[in-house]
This record gives structure tokens, sequence and C-alpha cells, in this order.
């Protein structure tokens, strides 16, 4: 193998890091979106058969048959999952990366604890590989709803927990100083319970945050694992994890703080707060929840200069989003200018809403993100609330709240204020919302697909 195929190869993996980052430039907006993933899918394909050339690369037929297993899974499972089994599909997606950067890791050791510095920064590979792959299948277990979704708070679990990763890392360090193999197995074992453990007292629904920083550890596990093939055995090849890792890890990790920040909590809040597993109790609220029938409801639309709606994870659940589309379309065709209101962690994923939306053909420049439409809402005739909460609840704005904090969408602000939901339901905070008590505010109650219907139905009679 010449030296000018192994710079060739080393090319396409510089011109690969920049299509990435292209590539995730274009995420950000969902306009672009689509493109973004074209871009990054095929660096990553670029850099793979690149890889193919490299001398230090054996057993094609092992690599082969792994590469069509993987690929056809992945193929398969990415056309028929329902968008609202998204989250665990990324879980679990996520977890065999952390697996597999685990097991890397394990064959390395098992090559050779002699090398120090390669040996180190495998068992910190396996240490994070190990604790991605359980805790993500714990997060699948919760949200496909093979076991309660709830937080498992196991009395002293902080004392149980710290005790479960110091034995473990001393089980890996201990390997590594008497350069003793068998002590990797108690090693893996205590780490993948540490990562059950840590995962079992989050909720259902912080899982998304959750789901993140494991994937942002995977991306590191795949590093370090890149760095010590890099000085091992696959020699320049390994450069390619490590770029790949890199990447992920810190586009995994920014996601990760900016979905905590959105929601006005903590990273740590997130992992060691067991969210959820107390109910808020707060004062009560004066007033009651005043019901609208789906006619009255609709002709206030009508009649109103500009509407926004408000889409929300009950909206997401119902699967309403076509239907709220031929609402929007209807409204728009009397005259009523119609946009919607995006807040960044209304649903349970990020950008669960423009994906929904986008999936119903609604086109990206009736999206408007939470800056853009606040000062908009005093002029609004009638705010359309769908299955949202949270992200509507006033009591952010009020010091010793747990929402306090946490930007919202001002619907409050709007001349009126209608809400589909299907009861008394709360959020996923947990918490009351005055929103619904307040005098131009009504209650349009039902699933939010039946109770959008209706207000079609209303409208086209009216046609
Ligand atoms: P939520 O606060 O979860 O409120 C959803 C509301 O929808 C509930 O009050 C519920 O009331 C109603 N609902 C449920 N099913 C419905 C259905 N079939 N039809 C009509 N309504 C239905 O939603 P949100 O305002 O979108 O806020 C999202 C929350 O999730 C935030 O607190 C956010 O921090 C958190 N979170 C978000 C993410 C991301 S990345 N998006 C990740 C983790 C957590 P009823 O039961 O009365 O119907």
């Amino acid at each position: 193998m010449t030296a000018g195929v192994s710079d060739a190869i080393d090319a396409v993996y510089v011109a690969a890091v920049l299509v990435f980052i292209l590539g995730l430039r274009a995420m950000s907006g969902p306009a672009t979106a689509r493109r973004g993933i074209v871009f990054a899918g095929g660096a990553m394909l670029a850099a793979v058969v690149a890889t193919f050339f490299s001398p230090h690369l054996s057993n094609f037929l092992l690599i082969f048959l792994g590469v069509a297993i993987g690929g056809l899974g992945g193929w398969y499972w990415a056309r028929v999952v329902k968008m609202t089994a998204m989250p665990q599909m990324v879980a679990i997606f996520n977890g065999m990366g952390g697996g597999s950067a685990a097991a890397i890791a394990a064959v390395e050791l098992l090559g050779g604890l002699a090398n120090r510095s390669t040996a180190v920064l495998s068992v910190a590979g396996a240490i994070i590989g190990s604790i991605s792959i359980a805790g993500s299948l714990i997060a699948f277990l919760k949200l496909q709803g093979w076991m309660t979704s709830k937080p498992i708070v196991l009395p002293g679990r902080q004392v149980i927990n710290t005790a479960v990763l110091v034995v473990g890392v001393g089980f890996g360090g201990y390997a590594l100083v008497g350069l003793d193999a068998f002590w990797l197995l108690p090693f893996f074992v205590f780490l993948l319970l540490y990562g059950v453990l840590l995962t079992l007292p989050i909720g259902g629904a912080d899982m998304p945050v959750v789901i993140s920083l494991f994937n942002a550890l995977t991306g590191i596990a795949v590093g370090l694992d890149g760095f010590a093939l890099v000085n091992g055995p696959l020699g320049d090849a390994g450069y390619a994890m490590v770029i790949a890792g890199v990447l992920v890890g810190a586009a995994g990790s920014l996601l990760t703080f900016l979905m905590a920040k959105a929601m006005n909590r903590s990273v740590s809040n997130v992992f060691f707060g067991a969210f959820g597993a107390t109910e808020e109790t707060g004062a009560a609220i004066q007033g009651s929840m005043k019901p609208i029938e789906p006619a009255d409801a609709a002709v206030q639309m009508a009649y109103a200069s500009q509407v926004v709606i408000v889409p929300g994870y009950g909206m997401a659940v119902a699967q309403a989003q076509q239907k709220v589309k031929e609402l929007a379309d209807l409204l728009q065709a009397k005259g009523v200018t119609v946009k919607f209101a995006i807040h960044p962690v209304a649903g349970r994923m990020p950008g669960h809403m423009n994906v929904l939306l986008a999936e119903a053909g609604i086109p990206y420049d009736r999206l408007f993100d939470r800056d853009e439409i606040n000062a908009e809402f005093p002029a609004t005739d009638v705010a359309l609330v769908i299955g949202a909460n949270d992200v509507v609840n006033p009591a952010a704005h009020r010091q010793g709240s747990p929402l306090y904090g946490m930007p919202i969408l001002d619907v409050e602000q709007a001349k009126n204020i209608i809400v589909i939901k299907r009861g008394q339901g709360k959020g996923f905070a947990g918490i009351e919302n005055d929103l619904f008590y307040r005098d131009n505010t009504r209650m349009l109650y039902g699933d939010a697909q039946s109770a959008v219907g209706q207000l079609v139905t209303e409208l086209k009679k009216s046609q």
C-alpha cells in the first residue's frame, strides 16, 4: 500500500468532517434539515468506504456480514417506526453504539493490557460505553412501555450508585495494574449495573434528555476507542472513529444542554432529581374551567383576523396533525391569518412539533419560534392550544414555581384562548395551569384528533 493511498484516505476523512459540520448546521432549521441528514449520511458513507482501502483491515467477510445485518436492520426499522416511537428507536440504536464501543474496548483490553497508554484509553471507553448501553436499554424499556415509565427510586440510591461505580472502576484499575484480564469481567458487570441504576430513577418523560446525553457519551467512548486503535492494530483507520466520536460527543452534549436549558432544569437535576416521583401540590387556583362547544369555537376562529395555533404533547399522542392542517387551511381560505407557535421542548423530543407539522405538509413559513411569536400574542384574536400545557403555563413567570424561569409561549396575552385537552390532566411537570381558569379561556374537551375534527366539521358547515 503506497503512501499516496494513505494520504487519499486521510483526505476523505478531512472532507467528511467538513461535510458533517455543514450537515449539522443544515439540521438546525426545518427547511434544510433533510438536506443536512443527506450530507451527514453521505459523508459517513464516504468515510466508511475509504476505510476499506486501509492496509490494516482484514476479515472482510465478517465485516460485510456485520454491515449487512446492521444496515438491513437499521433500514427496516427506520422505515416502519412510527413518529411517536422515535425516542425509543433512538435509544436502542444509541445503546447499540455504546455496546459496540464497550465491545471494541473489551477486545482491545483482552488483546493486551501491557501497552498502558492504549489500555487506559480502552478502559475509559469501556466505562462510558457500558454505562451508555445499559442506560439506553432501560430508557428503551421505559419508553416502549415494557417496564414502568415512572421513576424507580431505591432507598439510599446515591450511596449505592456511587459504591457500584467506584467498585467497578476499581476492578478496571486493578486489571490494569496487575495486568490480569480476569478482573475485566467484574469491571464490565459493575459498570453495566451502574448504567441500569443510574437510569431507573428517571421518569419516562425525561428520557429524551437522558438519551441525548447517553448518545454524547457513546460518541466519547467511540472516540477514546479510536485513539486506542490508532496506536494499535487499526493505524490511521482509527481516525475515522475519533472523528465520528468527537462530533457525536460534541453535538450530543450541546443538544443535551440546550434541551435541559429549554426545560429550565440542570442536567444533574434530570439525572439525580427523580423528577415526577412526587406530585407537586401548589396553591389552589381560584375560578373554574369554562367549557365551549365546537360550533362556538369554530365561529370565534372564523371571524378572527389572526389565529395562533399552539401544538403540544397532546397533539402528538393523538396524532392530530393532519386534522390541524385541514383546520388551518379552512381558516386561511376564510381570510384568517394562521400561525403556529413552536416551543423548543413542546412534546417529548427535540423538534417534535416541527417534525409532525412537516409530516402533515404545513409549510415552514407558518411556523414561528417562541421569540418571534410572543410579541404577536396581544394582537392575536384566538390562541388555539392543542394538547399543550407546561409550555404555556404562566406559573413559569412566578418565583417559587418548579417551572419558574422556563421560557414559555405567552398565550395568556391573546384576546381569546381556546384549549383542547381531554380533561383536568396536568402537564409533564405535574403542576396546575391557571391559564385554563382565566376569564378569556375556554376549554374544548376531548381527544385532540376528534376535537380538531369537530372544528373542521363546523367550519365546513359554514362554508
Ligand atoms: P405537557 O406539559 O406534557 O401537557 C400535555 C397536555 O396534553 C396534558 O395536559 C394533557 O391533558 C393533554 N393531552 C394528553 N393527551 C391528549 C390527547 N390525546 N388529546 C388532547 N390532549 C391531550 O405538554 P407540552 O406543553 O408540550 O410540554 C412538554 C413538556 O415535556 C415540557 O414540560 C417539557 O419540558 C417536557 N419534555 C420535553 C422534552 C422535549 S425534548 N420536547 C423532553 C422531555 C420532557 P389531559 O390529560 O387533560 O388531556
